[in-house]
């Protein structure tokens, strides 16, 4: 482990080498937004940025938590949960490792992270995910990898304020770069997609960024909950007719139909054999999001629709949970170096930050 970054950054903070080391990507999700946490359908794939955590017993109880670039060590314990964001996702972690049944020793924990944070790129569940794979491999626990996802799922609901669905965290535990990961929210059942033959993925970030937390995120779920119960279903995921919205207050009408529709667009995206037909869909997801779902900014419409006039991009769309953050594109692969370099100089001749973050840029 000599020579790795985490090793030494975790050697030159504690003072000696780490117990355990893990990691978990960051994902970006192609198709099925804001279906998750309505028992739908998501299609997203790992990137290649990673959150690494290392981690070594200490004789006093309670953790020591650096994360890399950030100052100082943050201090917590059971009963004293910090008041840093970042550090409650592994608090959260912690607890819910806990009380499944594993024996927590105090902790020098160190993190680092290259996955991009705040643009939609789920880094909080590639963190949660790293700190649950590093615990189970320092206390030898027996948690396979949905159940890592279940837990980190829950560690970002309980103890960082978001009401999110499983997408995040079933990604990074279970996704890889190659493939898509068709997910199943409700009965948690998945397979591996291939991409569009001579397809590739190209992740633009609009600059403008997004607390999650800060957002509607939690208004809409709270909207569809309400539009399912007065259709009298259990979840939106039930409807597949957006004829059955017809009896819905306008606002909850769009919200609904933005997912009835977007289930249907993900079962159709992996039956698609070209990267146009894929892409046509992207966009439709694009103008859903945009319209019926009211989670776009004029920045991210703009940066879509540059990279829709792309000739080599097949389609694109805002991707996470909107309000900002980033977009992404199916490309032709030969083309698309040239079409993000294309769009980030359109994007930022109008005052706008856009960078490319998928694929990674050599530093
Ligand atoms: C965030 C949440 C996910 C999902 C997306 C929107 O990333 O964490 O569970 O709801 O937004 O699709």
């Amino acid at each position: 482990m000599k020579g790795d970054p985490l090793t030494s950054g975790f050697e030159q903070v504690f003072g000696g080498a780490p117990d355990a080391v893990a990691d978990a990507p960051g994902r970006v999700n192609l198709l099925g937004e804001h279906t998750d946490y309505n028992d739908g359908f998501v299609l997203p794939i790992a990137i290649s940025q990673r959150t690494r955590v290392a981690m070594r017993r200490r004789s006093a109880p309670g953790f020591a938590l650096h994360a890399q670039g950030q100052g100082d060590t943050v201090h917590f314990a059971f009963d004293a949960p910090p008041g840093q964001h970042f550090a409650s996702y592994v608090y959260g972690c912690l607890v819910l490792a806990r009380s499944r049944g594993a024996d927590i020793p105090g902790l020098q924990i160190h993190v680092d992270s290259d996955v991009p944070m705040g643009v939609g790129l789920s880094s909080s569940a590639a963190l949660e995910v790293a700190t649950l794979r590093c615990l189970r491999q320092l206390l030898g626990l027996s948690f396979d990898d949905v159940a890592v996802a279940q837990l980190a799922q829950r560690a970002e609901i309980e103890h960082a304020g978001v009401n999110c669905g499983i997408m995040d965290q079933m990604a990074s535990s279970l996704a890889d770069t190659s493939r898509a990961l068709l997910l199943d929210t409700r009965s948690l059942e998945r397979r591996m997609v291939d991409l569009p033959r001579g397809t590739a993925v190209l992740v633009i970030d609009s600059g403008v960024a997004r607390t999650l937390a800060g957002s509607g995120y939690n208004e809409r779920r709270a909207q569809c909950e309400e539009a399912a119960r007065l259709l009298g279903v259990a979840s939106l995921r039930e409807v597949d007719d957006v004829q059955r919205l017809a009896s819905l207050p306008p606002l909850l009408q769009r919200r609904a139909r933005h997912v009835v529709t977007e289930n249907a667009r993900v079962l159709q995206a992996v039956a698609c054999s070209t990267g146009r037909a894929f892409g046509e869909l992207m966009n439709a997801s694009h103008a859903s999001l945009r319209d019926d779902y009211e989670v776009s900014t004029p920045e991210l419409d703009l940066l879509v629709s540059l990279l829709q006039q792309q000739p080599a991009v097949h389609g694109a769309r805002l991707t996470g949970a909107g309000f900002g953050g980033a977009c992404v594109a199916l490309c032709e692969a030969g083309g698309l170096q040239q079409a993000a370099a294309n769009v980030v100089a359109q994007y930022n001749a109008a005052g706008h930050r856009g960078q490319v973050l998928v694929p990674p840029v050599a530093p």
